[in-house]
């Protein structure tokens, strides 16, 4: 789309043996929002996200199972898959690291870092000898003063999982050499590291000193060769960071996907693998000579009901159980409003309840539904016909509801969900103050021109209010769309200010958010 605009956007890529849960909801979840945003808003949007598949912690969970890895992930890839049909995410790709076309981009990005020398004139890659400490859980490298003691004599790392000592050839990225670009970098592109709090943390990070990094692997074998040794796999996260080249046609740097998506325009990933993608990514990028992707932000994590959500505490919270007990719409506006996005949040029940009796049944729900329904019974079943906007009140919520796509599109091109949720919100509550002050039911009788005209101001909010919630809840906005009879090509950001066609018959309203009735109280 030579000259269109274009929005690159990718989740990290999942471990593909671990059960699906809330956290990896949450950050596909806010790829999805600002994939479907800037889709409605005019962009080509590319939506990334897949699954990691190699490494020592899943050839021994195929080990485990009793599966060669390759049949074994095969077998369980799919778990991923259908968290995004269950989420409704919609992805345009979905990657898998042990397919072809990522080994290819692996080992050419391999070779191109080889190929050049760091700013200090030395060769990036070379081969050395790896003795230290490594988690298999979190597939990193710790030095002993990030450990602390585990049960039974064992280390843990910062993670909480055991360590164990490894000591083997391997070869080395010569990292230490580009403390200074990263730092020039970092300072270049205020943007590029995100929320603030994050980069001040990467920045003193690399101002500490960067040590040389392990990038190849001996004593296992399910990973990707190392171009010309093949005794060595390539480091799993050298492996996995790739993956959003691989998905923009690297090493085809000419061709028309690299050219019209690469740099990526934001890769969201959660606060525990910020280093990953801000530090080594970016240097490696360098070393291959490809630009680094504009924007890392890294969210918050989620507890339930205050603790750590851990497998071993057993209070993982499955997804598809909570998209099955509260619906989905309701869920992915739960997790998008209740905490400011970079920060940590707490799952509970009760502050789930909370948002979707309040802010979708009673306040969003209710005011579509007396505004609708009382077309329906009172207005002729047909969007009215305004008369002129007399009253100054009129125009300032028309205003309100106006000016609510430049300050969405402002919060969420920096990932501001919740404030851009808090701004619609406003306007839902100006409406309903609205329709209690100026009262319909009254002037049905004293000035049915008037009413007509209120009626014809509060389908316009619902239909803007609709417009920009399509992004967070597609179903749900889908429905209240349909009771606007608004046709289906004008559901764009570029319809923002058509208004709705006077005379156009009405199909029968319905509610769009049932309430939430505990089980108790439905048995009593
Ligand atoms: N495979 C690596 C990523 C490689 S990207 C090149 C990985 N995978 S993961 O499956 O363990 O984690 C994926 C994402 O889920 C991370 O962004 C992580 O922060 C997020 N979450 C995992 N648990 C979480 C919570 N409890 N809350 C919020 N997000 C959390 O890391």
């Amino acid at each position: 789309m030579p000259g269109g605009k274009t929005y690159y956007v990718t989740t990290p890529i999942y471990y593909v043996n671990d059960e699906p849960h809330i956290g990896h909801a949450y950050t596909t979840l806010a790829c999805d929002v600002l994939a479907r945003f800037m889709r409605l808003d005019g962009y080509d949007v590319k939506f990334l996200t897949g699954t990691d598949e190699h490494g020592q912690k899943v050839e021994k969970a195929a080990a485990a199972a009793g599966l060669e890895p390759q049949a074994f992930t095969d077998k369980i890839s799919g778990n991923f898959r259908s968290l995004a049909k269950a989420m409704n995410f919609s992805n345009d790709d979905f990657i898998r690291t042990t397919e072809a076309r990522h080994i290819t981009a692996c080992q050419a990005i391999w070779q191109a870092i080889a190929a050049r020398k760091s700013p200090l004139g030395r060769d990036n890659i070379y081969l050395g000898k790896y003795a230290g400490w490594y988690s298999v859980r979190d597939e990193a490298f710790y030095d002993e003063g990030e450990l602390r003691p585990g049960p039974g004599g064992t280390k843990l790392g910062p993670s909480g999982d055991e360590v164990e000592w490894v000591e083997e050839p391997s070869y080395f990225f010569r990292l230490s050499d580009w403390q200074e670009a990263l730092l020039e970098f970092y300072e270049a592109n205020p943007d590029a590291v995100a929320p603030n709090t994050r980069r001040n943390e990467v920045i003193s990070f690399v101002k500490g000193g960067l040590k040389d990094l392990s990038i190849s692997r001996t004593t296992f074998k399910w990973g990707i060769p190392v171009p010309g040794d093949e005794a060595h796999i390539m480091y799993v996260w050298l492996d996995a960071l790739t993956n959003y080249v691989t998905a923009a046609g690297y090493p085809d740097t000419e061709g028309a996907d690299f050219r019209t998506y690469w740099p990526a325009d934001l890769h969201m990933v959660g606060k525990d693998i910020l280093r990953f993608h801000t530090v080594y990514w970016p240097a490696f990028l360098m070393a291959a000579d490809i630009a680094p992707p504009k924007r890392v932000f890294a969210h918050g994590w989620w507890t339930n009901e205050g603790q750590k959500i851990s497998k071993s505490v057993g209070n993982v919270i499955d997804p598809f159980e909570l998209v099955k007990t509260y619906g989905l719409d309701p869920v992915r506006y739960f997790l998008m409003r209740e905490v400011p996005f970079g920060n940590d949040g707490d799952f509970s029940h009760r502050a789930m309840v909370h948002r979707l009796n309040g802010d979708l049944a009673n306040d969003l729900g209710n005011l579509a539904q007396r505004v609708l329904s009382f077309i329906a019974k009172n207005g002729g079943g047909v969007v009215p016909t305004p008369g002129a906007f007399a009253q100054a009140d009129e125009w300032a919520g028309a205003a309100a509801a106006g000016k609510l796509l430049e300050t969405v599109r402002r919060e969420l091109s920096q990932q501001a969900y919740n404030k851009a949720l808090d701004a619609v919100w406003e306007v839902v509550a100006t409406a309903n103050r609205y329709v209690d002050e100026q009262a319909p039911w009254k002037l049905r009788k004293s000035d049915p021109a008037r009413m007509a005209t209120v009626l014809y101001v509060l389908c316009e909010a619902l239909r803007r209010i609709g417009l920009i919630l399509q992004a967070f809840m597609p179903m749900a906005m889908d429905k209240l769309l349909n009771q606007l009879a608004l046709p289906a090509d004008t559901r764009t950001l570029a319809a923002w200010d058509r208004a709705l066609e006077p005379g156009t018959t009405l199909p029968a309203p319905e509610g769009i958010f049932p309430r939430y009735v505990e089980k108790d109280a439905e048995a009593g």
